[in-house]
């Protein structure tokens, strides 16, 4: 299959695709999704295939408006309205529980319950309402390697697999929507995925309390977010995280070490670190905004098998706002791991 990259004059062709049952990923604020009717359990059932996604890991369900919600949903929680209202289309998912047989089990993982987004795209917004339908939309990348932020991501993981993809070009965030629980009306809302839209932002603007599932997922217990349990966006390289104040001593570490090492930093560690590194992937400043939208770009540049490199250091940042997100992406690619500096 040829894989077309659609711009933004040939939305109605790609819409089109997607009616029929084609895959066609699509840009989004956050990351790339990877785009089928949700109508059509059989294209639902190729995203899986193309992705090599595990079965029990439900779908995110985009629509254009919160109208096309409504058919689907039992029982709304009493803060959705405040909730769309004020951060739709946003990076924020809303998981409700919903009519039972109002969508196929392939995009719920046979769950009651199915996760929503208006993405805040304006080319993807008009891609869903010329096909008519909602879109499922996972990331868009093979299952396991980092999210997509660009078209070309796309291609990379998804050429002569899918009909399509929809060239935005780099997502404005970078790190995947917040995952929010509304499924029990009676309970405030639970954050299952952290992401650009913060507890600390939900909690002033709704002005209640909301909870942060804090649950760390272990392999043999089922998880309130499924996809919290799969290893993500781990490049094969190994990736260290390293503490602000340790980047001296990392330098050091691979002086002696004569590794190859690569790194993902703003520009003051760059150039501290670029007469030793192997590969730097610069970011353009030391923010973790920047961080969070490079972080994926890096990961993906730096694992090109013919740098061959040992080890990936990455910058960190402090676990407040966006952070929270940039921090668990990090954390899973890393397996955890930090570079540990000697104590002197
Ligand atoms: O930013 C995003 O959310 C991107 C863009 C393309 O929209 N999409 C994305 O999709 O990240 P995906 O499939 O990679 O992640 C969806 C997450 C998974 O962790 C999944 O387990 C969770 O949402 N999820 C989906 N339905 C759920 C449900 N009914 N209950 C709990 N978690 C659910
Ligand atoms: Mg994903």
């Amino acid at each position: 299959m040829d894989t077309k990259r659609y711009h933004e004059d040939e939305i109605t062709e790609a819409a089109q695709l997607l009616q029929a049952g084609e895959l066609v990923a699509f840009p989004t604020e956050t990351v790339y999704g990877l785009g089928a009717n949700a109508l059509l359990p059989e294209a639902v059932m190729q995203v899986f295939q193309v992705k090599g996604r595990p079965q029990d890991n439900p779908l995110i369900v985009h629509v254009a408006d919160f109208q096309q919600v409504k058919e689907f949903v039992e029982n709304f929680h009493p803060l959705t309205e405040k909730i769309v209202k004020n951060f739709w289309p946003g990076p924020l998912t809303l998981i409700f529980s919903i009519k039972k047989d109002s969508l196929a089990p392939v995009v719920t993982g046979r769950l009651s319950t199915a996760a929503f987004r208006m993405p805040d795209h304006e080319l993807t917004l008009e891609l869903i309402r010329e096909a008519g339908v909602p879109l499922v939309g996972p990331s868009a990348n093979t299952s396991g390697k980092p999210s997509p932020t660009t078209a070309d991501h796309v291609l990379h993981d998804m050429s002569g697999k899918i009909a399509g993809v929809l060239d935005g070009g780099a997502t404005q965030i970078g790190v995947e929507s917040t995952v929010l629980d509304l499924s029990d009306p009676s309970q405030p809302p639970v954050i299952l995925r952290p992401g650009a839209i913060t507890q600390e932002t939900l909690m002033a603007v709704l002005e209640t309390t909301v909870e942060v599932d804090g649950h760390l997922v272990s392999e043999s217990e089922t998880p309130r977010a499924p996809g919290m349990k799969y290893k993500h966006y781990a490049p094969d390289t190994q990736v260290l995280m390293v503490h602000p104040q340790d980047w001296e001593q990392a330098l050091q570490w691979v002086t002696e070490s004569g590794m190859r090492a690569g790194v993902i930093a703003g520009p003051e560690i760059a150039e501290l670190m670029r007469y030793q590194a192997a590969a730097v992937f610069m970011l353009p400043q030391d923010t973790v905004t920047q961080a969070a939208k490079g972080l994926f770009a890096g990961l993906r540049a730096l694992d090109e098998p013919q740098l061959a490199l040992d080890v990936i250091l990455v910058e960190t940042f402090p676990e407040t706002g966006l952070g929270v997100a940039y921090m668990n992406r990090l954390g899973k690619s890393a397996g955890k791991r930090w570079f540990e500096a000697k104590a002197d």
